[in-house]
């Protein structure tokens, strides 16, 4: 399994200050910035775009994880890319064709993940594995921070990393929603390594402690 790395969602934070916080995430050690991109269609909720991840550079050293939750994924790809994202997340259930989206987010010389809601099988992402360079498995519904770990999600990572193994791939998986220090252990073992965490790493006192003890 490659190595553990956390990435810091941002949308719990205090989004009128968005640049201290992005800058806290890269001075505590969080390899990530986990940007939520919400469109009011694929998930209710409206959050940021390409045009604010861009103003947040220069305060941070973490690299940016965008997370599409839009219907549209194939619009926004070039603006991230363009924005700075060094990796890009669609959902396998967004309109889209997965297979060339990989290719056209490849193109632009970003990473390029795939992710699928807790009511989706495994086996959608299964023919992308080899691909993608990473898999998102949701671990609450899309949507909002702060929400309860689903816990019956172990058993569709593990499903995920068992497929992996079997086609001799290294693929990062990761996981969001509702992760902390007991959660992160149940999935680590399940074969996730990349640990999005939002409300758990925000709230805490000390956010390095926070996101070592996840590891
Ligand atoms: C939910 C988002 C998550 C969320 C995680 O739709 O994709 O990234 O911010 O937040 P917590 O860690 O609070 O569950
Ligand atoms: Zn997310």
């Amino acid at each position: 399994m490659p190595s553990v790395k956390i990435s810091a969602s941002v949308l719990n934070s205090n989004l009128a200050e968005l640049g201290k916080e992005a800058a806290k995430i890269s001075e505590n050690g969080v390899e990530y910035v986990h940007y939520d991109v919400m469109d009011g269609e694929f998930v209710e909720n409206i959050t940021y775009g390409s045009s604010i991840q861009k103003s947040l550079l220069p305060y941070t050293s973490a690299k940016m994880d965008t997370h599409l939750m839009v219907m549209h994924p194939g619009r926004q790809i070039k603006l991230f890319a363009d924005a700075g994202s060094d990796i890009i997340t669609f959902h396998v259930e967004s309109d889209c064709e997965p297979s060339s989206l990989i290719d056209e987010i490849h193109a632009l010389g970003v990473k390029a993940g795939v992710a699928v809601k807790p009511g989706t099988p495994a086996e959608a992402v299964f023919p992308y594995i080899e691909k993608a360079d990473m898999i998102l498995v949701m671990t609450v519904e899309p949507g909002y921070g702060g929400q309860g770990f689903i816990h019956a999600m172990t058993d569709k990572i593990r499903l995920i990393r068992a497929e992996a193994d079997r086609l001799g791939k290294d693929i990062d998986i990761q996981v969001d929603g509702g992760i902390n220090t007991e959660t992160a252990k149940l999935v680590k073992e399940a074969g996730a390594n990349v640990l999005v965490a939002g409300t758990f790493l925000f709230k805490a006192e000390n956010m390095k402690t926070a996101a070592d003890s996840m590891r």
